[in-house]
């Protein structure tokens, strides 16, 4: 088989790529920054620079592609988080122009050349659920994607759509906060999630590997948090 990943050169989609191509599927791996191509190739995994908020280059791109089985969209921005007395429109904006718009033009985009037996994973957010102070700004990117999963599988069927949804996981997402920092607030996330840890790269790369590979899934939003929605049970 053959996923284009979206968002393959860092995190959950390099983890992703390392295992699709480990379990023998060939995979090209999508980003922005050649200087994140190196990890992705050397997991095996072919690169392309794109830049999926780009409508014109995710087009060409998927328009010069042929025909491939699964497309992963873990595509991400990091504006839009903050109380919303200090979020400012324009920073939520960003955070949808971040991650809700390039996975859509991408999933849109790649309906030219995806086989229509194959599957369409996004990558939402606990954050759509969790209503934690501070995250209504994320909450509605993320559920703004969740919410048109269903639909789309029913209206794009044979295809599958579904959408994996991470709770905190180590990936260099977190390295805008200084390491010090990140250590002392995944510790403290740690006790708040069941499992009693953050969550690994590789946790949601297994997760994709299911919803890509199990052809009886579709319409699923599946929470893969550690148990972050039972912290207060
Ligand atoms: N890590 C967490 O705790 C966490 C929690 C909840 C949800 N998530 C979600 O999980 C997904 C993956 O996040 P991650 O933690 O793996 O982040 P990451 O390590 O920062 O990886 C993001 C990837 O997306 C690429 N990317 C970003 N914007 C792009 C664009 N416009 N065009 C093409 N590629 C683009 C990045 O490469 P370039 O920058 O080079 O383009 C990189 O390969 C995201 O949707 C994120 O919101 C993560």
């Amino acid at each position: 088989m053959k996923y284009v990943i979206v968002g393959g050169t860092s995190g959950i989609g390099l983890a992703a790529a390392k295992m699709a191509v480990d379990a023998g599927h060939e995979v090209i791996a999508i980003g922005r920054d050649p200087a994140k191509f190196p990890a992705a190739q050397s997991v095996g995994a072919t690169t392309a620079q794109v830049d999926a908020a780009n409508f014109v280059e995710s087009h060409r791109f998927f328009a010069s592609q042929p025909a491939f089985d699964h497309l992963v969209l873990c595509v991400s921005g990091s504006a839009g988080s903050g109380s919303f007395r200090d979020l400012t429109l324009e920073d939520l904006r960003k955070g949808f122009e971040g991650k809700f718009w390039p996975q859509i033009t991408c999933a849109k985009a790649a309906l030219a050349s995806l086989n229509a037996q194959g599957s369409i994973t996004f990558v939402g957010a606990i954050s759509s659920r969790a209503m934690k102070p501070g995250t209504a700004g994320l909450a509605a990117i993320n559920a703004a994607l969740e919410a048109m999963v269903p639909i789309l599988a029913s209206e794009l069927r044979p295809t599958r759509v579904n959408a994996v949804v991470p709770g905190v996981v180590d990936t260099p997402w977190w390295s805008r906060v200084p390491e010090a920092a990140r250590k002392e607030l995944f510790e403290q996330l740690a006790t708040e999630v069941a499992v009693g840890r953050v969550g690994k790269p590789e946790d949601l790369a297994s997760a994709i590997m299911f919803l890509t590979t199990n052809t009886f899934v579709t319409g699923t939003i599946l929470d893969c948090d550690g148990g972050w929605k039972l912290k207060n049970a």
